[in-house]
């Protein structure tokens, strides 16, 4: 694995290798390395010639500048982990190197902008849209793989690829959980023991909440799923929606489309948690 820190060296190898021919799999991260980072790449490796990651604990997304300092900074362990898959470069730019001057872009996602994280975290969607398409220049990948764990951000980089035109496949891949249910998430090695032992109530409740659908209504089940959350002491969910899969937009009725989803924030502290459930198979 090579590791590059330049946007120029990185860019003129991708140049060399597209021009002999090889497909490029790219796969972005924030770092702190965990199975559901690695099922992406392992994907990008089934289903390309070479496959480069990159880890930026980009400043832009981040609405709360505590949450920023705090999220978790481990590259050497990350280097040991993508040493054990296969990656063949990892890209590891400085802040300078992304941001040079101040990126003054907006863009325009329309309902994605105002609902569940556009709405509960002002300009998050921007600040990843900033980062991607940045990386995506550079990177110039065939395909690039995202985790359906974010849900929303999926939607938003399918928007994005649209609104630029770029010529990128988008794959999104499954949620990989603990042997507990939860999602894995760079957070969680965030929070205390205590927390650790009661967050798998949220994934066990959305779970739970399949079984729900054939006895209550979308307004009863997303009440049942909050009450029950927020139940517990250690748990304040921030929002439950159901939505269309395809749309986001909120469903009221259970037969108003097949693909729905289900898709929470559940605050734990001062950590924030995300997490999704289908309603179909
Ligand atoms: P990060 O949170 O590091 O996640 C990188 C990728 O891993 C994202 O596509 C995310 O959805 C995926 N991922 C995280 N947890 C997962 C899990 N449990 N199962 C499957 N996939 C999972 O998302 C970001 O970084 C940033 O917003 C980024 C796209 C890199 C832009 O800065």
């Amino acid at each position: 694995m090579k590791v590059v820190e330049n946007r120029n060296e990185l860019n003129n190898t991708v140049a060399d290798l597209r021009s002999s021919g090889r497909s490029i799999g790219f796969v972005p991260t924030m770092g702190a390395l965990h199975e559901g980072h690695l099922s992406l790449i392992e994907c990008s490796n089934r289903e390309n010639d070479i496959t480069i990651v990159s880890i930026f604990v980009n400043p832009t997304q981040f609405n709360d500048s505590e949450d920023y300092k705090r999220y978790p900074r481990i590259i050497q362990d990350d280097i040991k982990k993508l040493k054990r898959v296969k990656c063949d470069f990892l890209f590891t730019p400085s802040k300078d190197e992304m941001y040079p001057d101040e990126d003054k872009r907006e863009f325009d996602f329309g309902n994605l902008e105002s609902i569940m994280e556009g709405a509960h975290r002002p300009g998050h969607f921007r600040g990843v849209a900033l980062i991607v398409s940045k990386l995506f220049e550079i990177v110039n990948p065939h395909r690039a793989y995202f985790g359906e764990k974010d849900f929303q951000q999926v939607a938003i980089i399918n928007r994005l690829t649209k609104l630029l035109n770029l010529d990128i496949k988008i794959v999104s891949c499954p949620i990989m959980r603990e042997k507990d249910g939860l999602a894995m998430s760079s957070r969680n090695m965030l929070l205390s023991t205590e927390q650790r032992d009661n967050v798998s109530i949220i994934s066990e409740t959305l779970f739970d909440s399949l079984q729900k659908k054939k006895i209550l209504s979308i307004a009863e089940t997303k009440e049942w799923v909050i009450r029950k959350i927020n139940e517990n002491p250690f748990l304040e969910v921030e929002y439950f929606e159901i939505v269309d899969s395809e749309t986001l937009n909120s469903v009221n009725e259970w037969s108003q489309v097949v693909k729905i989803t289900g898709c929470i924030a559940v605050q734990v502290g001062n950590i924030r948690l995300i997490d999704n459930i289908r309603f179909y198979s």
